[in-house]
């Protein structure tokens, strides 16, 4: 029976012809890749979306507030189980090359930007905690373009990767793991490559809803239970993500050096406030009260002096990689941003466009001068996105030091967003940024089975 591959797609990326077209064909070649290089049989097919963080930028890992919307660019996996624990996979991008490993063992991650890491992960995760015995499968990866995550561009490619894994891990297994749980599981999962990332990204791709951005509390309540809300984007506005085309290689020690910086943070906040664990704990306290408590810079050896040591703050002995830490201004970007996403909330919900505009450029100056993430092209960009006629407020997104912008405008206004961003942008920064606009889909899980 021929398989009526748009109907399947419709609830998980809308009912637009196109779009609907266009995905069938891209589903439709992957299928055939997997039947060239596993031959004729049953296929499951999951999926896994990128992200963009609206507001709330390095507060998940502080326990505060982030306010993401999934991406309609996902990962695919054609996936076939095994009987043993192998995994196989194969990518459609050729150039990546295939990987081989057994979920059973414990191997040591491949070097950083190895995309099989973000297999590993996960299977050795599940392993541990849902196993012994998880069974293998053969796969076949696709985040090729234009569909695909864009890679290192701050849109999640990797988590959409870990966690398209660990769904067709859970989906093959049958493993009772879903909704929050599932995406805090793959929140550890990611830790395995070596960045202290938060849960932001794993949660947005999991729980994400067409049409929606996601409200998420990343404090876990009693039970490991997470609050968190769908927030509908207000009708006649448009999302749209401009990738700067800058890339910033390997970001994780820098990442890593702004997670230790929070932490260092808390624990100087302990002296007065012994019962905080993170920054999201004095979210009510005024900023008046806890500035004199957190010193503009401090080094080791004066943290050594107050019983802190920077080796010993991130988890699994991680190290800071310095031992100069900016300790007020991180702490304070991270506390305003909490009320930012906030303030935010209430006014998509009330559909107050223009104070949501002003909290996303407060956001982006925050993410520049006190977290320093930003850089001179993503200057250019935002600024540009802010002159733009209909633009309601535009920032950088993503961990920084590159990658994208995100920008709300008016839905009308799209059009001449574009061609009055892009080449202007080329021509002061020498480089060719790419705009999208963002539909979101739904969340990760599994599309269809077929048999080919
Ligand atoms: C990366 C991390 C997220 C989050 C953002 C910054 O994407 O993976 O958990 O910390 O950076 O907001």
């Amino acid at each position: 029976m021929a398989l009526n591959l748009q109907a399947l797609l419709a609830p998980i990326y809308g009912e637009d012809p196109q779009t609907l077209q266009e995905q069938a064909t891209r589903y439709q070649r992957g299928l055939e890749a997997f039947a060239r290089i596993y031959g004729a049989g049953p296929v499951l097919v999951f999926r896994s979306p990128g992200r963009v963080n609206l507001i709330g930028e390095h507060t998940d890992y502080n326990h505060g507030f982030v306010m993401p919307m999934a991406l309609d660019k996902d990962v695919l996996i054609f996936a076939r189980p095994r009987e043993d624990q192998q995994v196989n996979i194969a990518n459609i991008e050729d150039r990546f090359g295939k990987r081989h490993f057994t979920i059973s063992e414990e191997i040591p991650p491949k070097p950083i930007g190895d995309w099989a890491n973000y297999l590993q992960g996960p299977a050795q995760l599940l392993e541990r905690e849902h196993g012994p015995g998880l069974k293998g499968f053969d796969g076949l990866v696709d985040g090729a373009p234009p569909y695909g995550v864009p890679r290192g561009a701050g849109l999640s490619s990797s988590s959409a990767l870990t966690v398209a894994a660990a769904v067709t891990l859970v989906g093959i297994n049958q493993l009772a793991l879903q909704g929050a749980a599932l995406a805090e599981a793959c929140g550890r999962a990611e830790w395995y490559v070596g960045t202290r990332g938060g849960i932001m990204d794993q949660f947005s791709a999991v729980l994400a809803k067409h049409g929606h951005a996601l409200f998420l509390d990343c404090r876990p309540r009693e039970g490991n239970e997470y609050y968190f809300k769908h927030v509908p984007i207000p009708a006649g506005y448009a999302v749209i993500v401009v990738d700067s085309g800058v890339r910033h290689k390997n970001t994780g020690p820098l990442f890593n050096r702004r997670v230790a910086e929070g932490r260092i943070g808390v624990r100087l906040l302990q002296k007065k406030f012994p019962g905080i664990t993170h920054l999201r704990d004095v979210n009510d306290i005024p900023w008046e009260e806890l500035e004199p408590l957190l010193p503009e810079v401090i080094h080791t050896d004066e943290l050594l002096r107050l019983g802190i040591d920077p080796e010993t703050i991130l988890d699994q002995g991680v190290s800071p990689g310095t031992d100069t830490f900016y300790v007020r201004k991180r702490c304070r970007h991270v506390i305003t941003e909490n009320q930012r996403v906030l303030q935010s909330v209430s006014a998509l919900e009330a559909g107050d466009m223009e104070t949501f505009g002003r909290l996303l450029q407060e956001a982006h100056a925050s993410a520049r001068d006190d977290y320093e993430i930003s850089t001179p092209e993503i200057e250019v960009l935002v600024e540009l996105a802010n002159q733009a006629p209909g633009t309601v407020g535009a920032r950088l997104t993503g961990a920084g030091w590159g990658g994208c912008i995100v920008a709300v405008v008016q839905q009308d206004a799209v059009e001449a967003f574009v061609q009055s961003v892009l080449p202007e942008y080329n021509r002061r920064v020498g480089l060719q940024a790419k705009a999208f606009p963002c539909q979101s889909s739904a969340g990760a899980g599994q599309a269809f089975s077929t048999t080919i």
